[in-house]
């Protein structure tokens, strides 16, 4: 979860580490620290909330350093108070470590070094590994100093258990930088007598585009000048520099207010670059480059489970609709976290595709791992050039949507729907859909940029809903088929950023269960276009009004509803089905957008969250 930046160079850390820092914020914020070497002495400042505290806190001394570490943290062990803030300094106050992930085998560590003499002061996991380095530094032979550090660093990893991404500072080797991951992502930047590290390449690129991505279980060595990788077993690794095209005036906020706002705001140019040069020259159906699996297996594929988290699993239930009527090949949608233990038994000729915004969720990354250990073909849909997942997989479709901050996922969602449904249409084409039935798929696709532009406008009919309806607690999300998914986005997007408690439910679900919560308190958003389902859902509409229950309707603008049985009503432009479920998430973002900054709340970096789980 959350970030670490490392640096090593002739500059100073000022420029280079803070603003790598606050480029990793949104990843996760509970406290954030740093430590620095000046000299030979280890010096290191922490502090509770946004990293804009620590950077006031910071002496200008410490901004001059040439080596540092630094971490925003999401506490996993141990409450957000600054004694378990990282850095971690050592009891022998020898080195300094920043830690992602969680050491599941640290009580054991802990245990043990606390016989040897150890203390410890923060109840993190994390403070285990750094004293299990001193430990092994200790026992080392004296007279071997060139890999001291490097050596004690690899021993004790040995020992650990769980994921990590670690970068440590030594007292005794101010000029050295020893870093390991495993499971959590970690990335070298390559500059001109300097070297970095971090966790996300985003927070590299304002020194340099050279990067080294690391795998699991490698270890660095830096210096100023140079650098070197092996195995945490010792074998050495050949480093391959790439070149990032990352564009870093995209993670700019510019003149929004928020993220989220630009994001929502951003969709018709983030949905064009996904489409970009991905229709056949017969505008007939979709193409993907980078699949890595021919037309012959692909055509044998009867069965596609897909997986993923949080927002990305909605837009796997669209590509489970999409694929089932376009394909005609059976779709399993599964939580990642649930997929990867569940040992479901798979036929030979499954597809796996794992969709995931910023590509390193170690839920679905683990879940790849497994799905790749029994042999089956693996893609992914993601928007994260170079990530974890994009790199353990067959094959994949890179999103193009341009780094998304808000922790709250927008842009990101509806390229996923988009994509879903291009990969729909691919591999219907493929089978029984028709030469004529495929241009008209791909002329909905051409025209969604568009389409989307015409529905941001509703934002200010959205923005009056909002102030009525911001002092509910409780909310329904209701829509039947393609709308349904939307429905638990909707849910989701107004739980994540206005602490509101919705649900989304298949509208007819709602009389088995949930029709017991409408009343006066409890409002509900029904989602619908015209379609077959339009008067069954105008149905539960009704049930809903029966019972004092407030409605917002988001409708097609050819729906027919009766004004008296609803309370606002939002209408969206006509449009195919196929991209019906991107267009009803513009006004369903809107909402819980405008509701949140009713509600005052801090609507890019939600309580609790972190724009990337890196942690089970
Ligand atoms: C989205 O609004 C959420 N913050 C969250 O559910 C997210 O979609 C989920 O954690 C999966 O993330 P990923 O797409 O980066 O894998
Ligand atoms: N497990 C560590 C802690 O709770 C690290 C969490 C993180 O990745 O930020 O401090």
């Amino acid at each position: 979860m959350c970030g670490i930046v490392g640096y090593i160079g002739s500059k100073k850390i000022g420029n280079r580490l803070i603003e790598g820092l606050k480029r990793l914020e949104y990843r996760g914020y509970d406290s954030s620290g740093l430590a620095i070497l000046d000299q030979t002495m280890l010096k290191s400042v922490k502090r509770i909330g946004r990293v804009n505290c620590l950077e006031e806190a910071l002496p200008e001394k410490i901004l001059e350093a040439n080596v540092g570490i630094c971490h925003t943290r999401w506490a996993t062990h141990g409450a957000v108070t600054e004694e378990n803030a990282h850095p971690h300094v050592s009891s022998d106050e020898k080195f300094a470590l920043v830690h992602n992930g969680v050491i599941e085998n640290y009580l054991s560590i802990k245990k043990f070094l606390e016989s040897e003499g150890y203390k410890f002061v923060s109840e993190t996991d994390s403070e285990s590994i750094v004293n299990l380095i001193a430990y092994h530094y200790k026992k080392q032979d004296t007279n071997n100093k060139s890999n001291r550090f490097l050596e004690s660093v690899r021993k004790s990893l040995l020992h650990v258990e769980g994921t990590f991404g670690i970068a440590v500072l030594s007292q005794d080797h101010p000029g050295q930088l020893v870093c390991a991951k495993r499971g959590s992502p970690l990335i070298i930047g390559v500059g001109k007598n300097e070297h970095l590290i971090a966790s996300d390449v985003n927070a590299l690129t304002h020194c340099t585009h050279q990067v080294v991505y690391l795998n699991d279980n490698e270890i660095v060595h830096l210096n100023a000048d140079d650098f070197s990788i092996s195995t945490i077993g010792n074998s050495s690794v050949n480093a391959v520099i790439q070149t990032v095209d990352w564009d870093t005036t995209a993670a700019k906020i510019g003149d929004y207010h928020h993220f989220m706002e630009k994001e929502i705001f951003e969709q018709p140019i983030a949905l064009t670059n996904g489409m970009r040069g991905r229709f056949s020259n017969d505008s007939s159906t979709a193409l993907f480059g980078g699949l890595n699996i021919s037309e012959d297996e692909l055509s044998q594929i009867d069965r596609i489970i897909f997986l993923s988290c949080g927002t990305g699993w909605h837009a796997c239930l669209i590509a489970e609709y999409l694929i089932e009527r376009y394909a005609r090949i059976p779709v399993e949608v599964e939580y990642a976290s649930e997929f990867r233990y569940r040992n479901a038994p798979l036929d030979k000729n499954s597809l796996i595709v794992a969709i995931s915004q910023s590509g390193e969720t170690i839920d679905t990354l683990s879940a790849l791992k497994e799905a790749k250990r029994k042999g089956y073909k693996t893609l992914s849909i993601n928007n994260s050039v170079g990530s974890s997942i994009a790199r353990e997989c067959d094959g994949g479709i890179y999103q193009h949507a341009g780094p998304e901050i808000g922790v709250a996922s927008t842009k990101a969602f509806t390229s996923q729907l988009m994509l879903c449904g291009m990969l729909a249409l691919y591999l219907g084409r493929m089978r029984n859909l028709s030469y004529s039935d495929g241009c008209k798929i791909v002329e909905a696709f051409k025209s969604l940029p568009k389409l989307i532009q015409e529905t941001l406008s509703v934002k200010d009919q959205i923005k009056l809903i909002a102030k009525e309806y911001a002092d509910y607690e409780d909310c329904l999300f209701l829509g039947r088929q393609l709308m349904f998914p939307i429905a638990l986005e909707g849910a989701l997007k107004l739980k994540e950023i206005s602490y509101i408690h919705a649900e989304g439910y298949p509208a007819a679900e709602m009389k088995h269960g949930p029709i017991a919560l409408i009343s006066e308190s409890c409002p509900s958003v029904f989602l619908t276009t015209s379609g077959e389902m339009f008067a069954k859902t105008l149905a539960n509409i009704k049930e809903v009004k029966a019972r004092k229950g407030k409605v917002i309707c988001i409708a097609s603008e050819d729906c027919e509803i009766p004004e008296d049985s609803i309370d606002s009503l939002i209408k969206v432009p006509i449009a195919h089905e196929i991209i019906s479920p991107i267009v009803m998430s513009i006004p369903v973002q809107l909402l819980s957008y405008y509701i949140a900054i009713e509600r005052k709340c801090d609507v890019d970096k939600p309580r609790n969250l972190a724009k990337s789980v890196t942690v089970e």
